[in-house]
């Protein structure tokens, strides 16, 4: 998909529940996942369960240098750098940090944040489009900041449905969810391309509203990494971070983000590369069907059930465009009741799953 959006990065902290993809695929040491960069975040986070390889593959390279440079600063500091490095605290001092960390960054993945210093400056985990559209409505919604103390300090469930229904789910919150939902607003102001493949006849306005009345009834948005970036457009001190975020999990990270290779190309020429993607056994596609038309999507998964000689498990999102690759495929096995499962108890809330395994033929 030629398209100038796909030339900057658009993604940089994390918007979704990398447990999902945990529970999906049960990743052992024996496994080598093909994962989509996007922001880095699965990348980085399925390496908790220790696999054997992941091979990350965006085709905007962009994203792909975010990951270098997270990769980088992973390898080069201590956690304390690290936050303040990638912003996930106020520094004044990250061109001193940067000195450790470009060492390790390739020619290109340096030349590109040189001459991009002031992303570094002003903190990487926050400069993807996407990133910088929730800061900006964070920052407009000062009018309700009241509000959205109370519902995002609430203690318990009970109390943030309770606000919610009484408080939150108002005239303004629904003009705000109708602004967010307009077709307009993401194709000819954000130019988001993905924006064109959403079927006319799906309802945006009420898919988000029901998915965010799910999420305010249903996971404490407190602690919710995903709502977090949501509502204050930041993850505040309460937040229950990413898994590769989470102090506690960075030396185990740290010691195996070698195991990461990137690739920067689409996944259609990926797939044709017997010697790369022969030893995957595991796909974690996050929600490529957002930017992929039908021809391009039943191609990609044409070729990931080409190359299976061995079972394969498989993990999908879907947001706004919702498929069925099983109709391609008999050997495409869906398991619903996962599906389900995750649907419920991803902190996201705004995913539908596609989780199963390629069966092989004997
Ligand atoms: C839809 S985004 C999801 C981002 C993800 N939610 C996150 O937070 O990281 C997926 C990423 O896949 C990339 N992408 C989409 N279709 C692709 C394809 N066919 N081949 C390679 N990369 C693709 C996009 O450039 C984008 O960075």
């Amino acid at each position: 998909m030629a398209n100038s959006f796909f030339e900057k990065i658009n993604y940089s902290a994390c918007n979704e529940d990398s447990e999902s993809e945990r529970k999906a695929l049960r990743l052992t040491t024996e496994d080598t996942i093909l994962c989509i960069t996007g922001s880095g975040a699965r990348s980085l986070d399925l390496l908790i369960d220790s696999p054997k390889k992941i091979i990350s593959v965006d085709f905007n390279i962009t994203q792909n240098y975010l990951l270098a440079i997270k990769i980088a600063a992973y390898k080069s500091l201590n956690y304390t750098d690290f936050k303040s490095f990638i912003g996930l605290e106020n520094c004044s001092s990250r061109q001193e940090i940067y000195k450790k960390v470009e060492i390790l960054l390739s020619l290109e993945a340096k030349t590109y944040w040189d001459k991009n210093f002031d992303l570094i400056e002003k903190g990487i985990l926050y400069c993807g489009t996407w990133e910088l559209i929730l800061r900006t409505m964070a920052k407009l919604a000062f009018f309700r900041r009241k509000e959205i103390k109370n519902l995002m300090e609430s203690h318990t469930v009970a109390i943030q449905q309770d606000y919610w229904t009484k408080h939150w789910d108002n005239a303004i919150w629904r003009f705000f969810l109708k602004i967010i939902s307009n077709r307009f607003l993401w194709t000819k102001i954000v130019r988001e391309p993905g924006a064109l493949l959403i079927p006319k006849e799906f309802d945006i306005y009420e898919y988000m509203r029901s998915r965010m009345y799910y999420m305010a009834n249903n996971h404490l948005l407190r602690t919710n990494h995903f709502a977090n970036l949501l509502f204050y457009g930041e993850y505040k001190p309460d937040c229950l971070l990413p898994i590769h975020l989470r102090e506690e999990n960075f030396e185990i990270i740290k010691n195996q983000v070698d195991k990461i290779e990137i690739i920067t190309d689409s996944l259609l020429n990926v797939l044709d590369n017997q010697k790369l993607v022969g030893s995957v056994n595991a796909y974690s596609l996050s929600d490529f069907s957002s930017y992929a038309d039908a021809e391009m999507y039943n191609e990609i998964w044409g070729k990931i059930v080409k190359n299976t000689t061995n079972e394969i498990k498989f993990c999908e999102r879907f947001f706004l465009v919702k498929r069925e690759p099983e109709k391609l495929s008999n050997l495409i096995e869906r398991n619903n009741v996962l599906e389900k499962q995750l649907y419920d108890e991803d902190l996201s809330a705004i995913y539908t799953f596609c989780v199963g395994r390629i069966k092989v033929t004997v």
